[in-house]
């Protein structure tokens, strides 16, 4: 490789050039980089971080964690939180529906072996992620849909219930007097639940649910329930996980990308704001009317976040706390 290559490839992939023992930047600290430094020097374990505000949700997974369980408990149980929660409109039971005025959802779980289970397009069932989990442990198949998915949930004990809630069905009555669809930049400032987390042991899981863009076409699936797309672990490097706009992350496989990057040697900041830039940089991006954020997280507890616009939040629980963080964002101007 000739020198100027390699030292721009150092550079892309943050990784310094090694004279003696000593590691020397390629070039000045910006402040981007500052911040993603910043974000970096918090390492303790275990550790959880999910997508937008979901304190109750971390607090669960965190408790989980402190009691010794491992890192998919963690995920499962936190998730279940925002799903029960009939408040979250983008989640569970109390989800908006598709245009149709059916409440479908899509989850997945991915744990420490690399393993992972999926339900896409599962009605009357409010906990998909743990439909999600029992696919990856008592099923040979990885994915399951709708009606196969709900008689998989019934068959291990899950009961069925209609998640049209009053709320969301008013919404839902409002929406069709115009029928307008178009995606909106943030649900209501909360979408997606993807949450990632690292045991005492050291050991990564991951899990996210939706019910999907609210008012979709009947039969839409989005990011959440694709392997790589919406989620993805490698114990040996770290996780990541998506929330907004399904489309955009699965036409850049977005989770993956993020783990693989990691594996090259950017930090989960610097993984996180390249995914994002894979998106908008794309020829005729119409990035200003949709939103999608990443949070991610490598092996040493490290965490990262970021977003196309303002907005988008992650929230953390390490060293016995549990904040709200509000993510930077690409695109400066909204
Ligand atoms: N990220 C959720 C969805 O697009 O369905």
């Amino acid at each position: 490789m000739k020198r100027r290559n390699f030292l721009k490839n150092a550079s892309l992939t943050g990784v310094g050039l090694a004279v003696g023992n000593t590691l020397v930047n390629c070039t000045e600290k910006t402040s981007e980089e500052k911040k993603a430094a910043t974000t970096r020097a918090k390492t303790a374990l275990p550790l959880v971080i999910a997508t937008w505000k979901a304190k109750n949700a971390t607090a669960k997974a965190w408790d989980v964690l402190q009691a010794g369980g491992n890192a998919l408990d963690a995920v499962e149980q936190g998730c279940m939180i925002e799903e029960a929660n009939e408040k979250g409109q983008s989640v569970g039971k109390g989800g908006l529906p598709d245009r149709d005025g059916n409440v479908t959802l899509d989850a997945c779980v991915m744990n420490k072996e690399g393993n992972c289970g999926s339900v896409v397009y599962l009605q009357n069932i409010t906990h998909a992620i743990s439909v999600a989990r029992k696919v990856m442990e008592d099923t040979p198949h990885v994915m399951l849909a709708g009606k196969g998915a709900e008689q998989f949930a019934v068959s291990i004990g899950l009961k069925q219930e209609n998640l049209l809630t009053e709320a969301s069905k008013k919404a839902w009555e409002q929406w069709k007097i115009k029928s307008e669809y178009k995606p909106i930049i943030n649900i209501e400032n909360h979408d997606t639940i993807g949450m990632l987390a690292i045991d005492k042991n050291g050991d990564l899981s991951g899990g996210c649910t939706t019910s999907g863009l609210a008012y979709k076409m009947a039969g839409r699936v989005g990011d959440s329930p694709i392997i790589g797309s919406g989620l993805f672990v490698d114990n040996e490097i770290g996780a990541a996980v998506a929330t907004g706009l399904g489309e955009e992350v699965v036409k850049t496989v977005g989770s993956f990308l993020i783990v693989e990057l990691m594996r090259q040697g950017k930090s989960p900041q610097e993984a996180c704001e390249e995914a994002i830039n894979r998106i908008v940089s794309k020829p005729n991006s119409n990035y200003k009317n949709f939103q999608v954020g990443y949070i991610a997280v490598n092996k040493q507890g490290e965490t990262g976040y970021y977003s196309i616009h303002k907005g988008f939040s992650m929230t953390r629980f390490q060293e016995e706390q549990n904040e709200n963080i509000q993510s930077d964002y690409y695109n400066k101007d909204n």
